[in-house]
């Protein structure tokens, strides 16, 4: 008799296993089962609800593990919980320890007018929020204006007051089981917050708590690389004027304005002047990289006629080549098209390329440039017959400073820079660069451009 009913329910369990938690409520002839249906109705809305948060919870973990900044994941939070949580504002503030402080880091909210923001500080001594660092637990305040009339002195409370706040959830932040700050979440309205919220309130300051270190971190470590970066801009600005000037007195010895030279003193001084250029080059590399890496790159892009370029390039260069008896062969695609560059840059990653290309090379080899179209970008390509880069090291030869066990066969200089730079320039224009190597046989260096940056 309640076979068929029972057959229904059992379905509509099976339908919630396998995820579906929507569905139409049957009407049963028997009461108990009409009331059993209803029960599993709002046991699996209910359900539906836990795991839609714990999806949202787990995103949130995503997010942090792909390196973002504290903001970034506020303004995930911010967008992606109100379906599940009421709030007009969230805002984050972080303990400053030595100051004792609590400083605001983030805020994001409907309000018009924002009282209570980035950078507002507050004493924590005395404050409502001591209370809640000693007891480590979330406060709901369900009418602020209540609130204030209590506690006249709350500058905090009067200000988001004014922003049009009316009830306030906060949650304390902990990371490294201390105390490191609070998120605020606030509502509009009056008793918003009531305490089945606070699980999932604290559930997100949990999950915050732990990135908030790694954030905070990885800021740190911003702020410290342009700190490196603007020294090292800096040191290398300074240096390149005095050399500069060495460099032309050297000049005007080698051509004889400060008196007559011997054979013996030209040497020397042709050998100053070299390490003058050695000096030189390495400054304009680091001050390329310090700006590239600050964001500087400022690309003018133009109209380029690559058959020109490339025409310009092999008379700059080959004289380089000759000297080690290296032959330096062109293989251009005879209709390129004209491509959307800076061209002094793609100049200088070309250099870079050929110049590896000659450096690691033996004599009696040749190098080849060639260049063709593909759909709607150029590939060019530097290959040499050189020395190869052993596989376990090519991932490395893109980093700044970063040399392989493959030395230069002429004696010639090298500091690691010229990839890194390359490297840069070609993603500025919307590029990419691959290598292609067998040690023993050589290295090709191919990048890809598109038509139009
Ligand atoms: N064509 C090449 N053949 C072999 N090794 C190369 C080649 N180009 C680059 N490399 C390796 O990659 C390293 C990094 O190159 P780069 O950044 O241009 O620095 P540098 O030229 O100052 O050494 C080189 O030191 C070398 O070990
Ligand atoms: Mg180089």
């Amino acid at each position: 008799m309640a076979t068929p009913q029972i057959d229904k329910l059992i379905s509509i369990l099976e339908n919630i296993a396998s995820g579906i938690y929507q569905f139409e409520l049957p009407v049963f002839e028997s009461p108990e089962f009409q009331r059993l249906a209803e029960s599993i109705q709002h046991a699996s809305a209910s359900f539906e609800k836990k795991y839609r948060r714990q999806r949202l919870l787990n995103s949130i973990t995503e997010y942090i593990n792909n390196g973002l900044t504290l903001n970034d994941i506020l303004d995930y939070v911010y967008n992606s919980f109100q379906e599940i949580i009421p709030y007009d504002r969230i805002g984050i503030a972080l303990i400053e320890e030595e100051e004792k402080l609590i400083k605001v880091c983030c805020v994001r909210s409907k309000a018009t007018v924002i009282k209570i923001n980035r950078g507002y500080s507050a004493p924590i001594e005395g404050s409502s929020l001591a209370a809640i660092i000693e007891s480590g637990q979330p406060r709901i305040i369900n009418d602020l204006e209540i609130y204030l009339k209590n506690h006249p002195d709350s500058v905090s409370t009067r200000l988001i007051l004014e922003e049009g706040m009316r009830s306030s959830l906060t949650c304390p932040l902990i990371s490294s089981r201390k105390p490191a700050g609070f998120i605020f979440f606030s509502s509009m309205q009056v008793d918003t917050y009531k305490d089945l919220h606070i699980d999932i309130f604290l559930e997100i300051a949990r999950q915050l708590s732990v990135i908030f270190e790694k954030s905070r971190m990885y800021e740190e470590l911003i702020q410290l690389n342009e700190l490196k970066n603007k020294f090292l801009g800096i040191a290398a600005h300074d240096l390149r004027s005095p050399i500069g000037v060495i460099k032309n007195f050297i000049i005007l010895f080698l051509n004889g304005y400060i008196g007559e030279i011997d054979e013996k003193q030209r040497k020397v001084l042709m050998t100053m002047d070299k390490n003058c250029d050695r000096m030189l080059n390495l400054i304009h590399n680091l001050l390329d990289f310090s700006a590239i890496e600050s964001g500087k790159l400022d690309l003018k892009l133009e109209q380029l006629d690559l058959h020109k370029f490339f025409h310009t390039y092999q008379s700059m260069t080959k004289s380089l080549a000759e000297k080690k008896q290296i032959e330096l062969k062109m293989d251009i695609e005879a209709d390129l098209p004209n491509i959307t560059v800076d061209s002094n840059r793609i100049m200088q990653v070309l250099d870079n390329l050929v110049t590896n290309a000659i450096k690691f090379s033996y004599p009696n080899t040749t190098v080849t440039i060639s260049a063709r179209k593909q759909d709607e970008s150029v590939k060019i390509s530097v290959a040499d017959q050189g020395q190869g880069i052993p596989e376990n090291e090519i991932s490395k030869i893109f980093k700044e400073f970063s040399k392989t066990s493959v030395k230069p066969t002429g004696g010639e200089k090298s500091t690691g820079l010229g990839l890194a730079i390359v490297r840069r320039i070609i993603e500025a224009h919307n590029g990419t660069i691959d290598v292609d190597s067998t040690v023993g046989k050589g290295t090709t260096f191919t990048i890809t451009l598109p038509i139009k940056s």
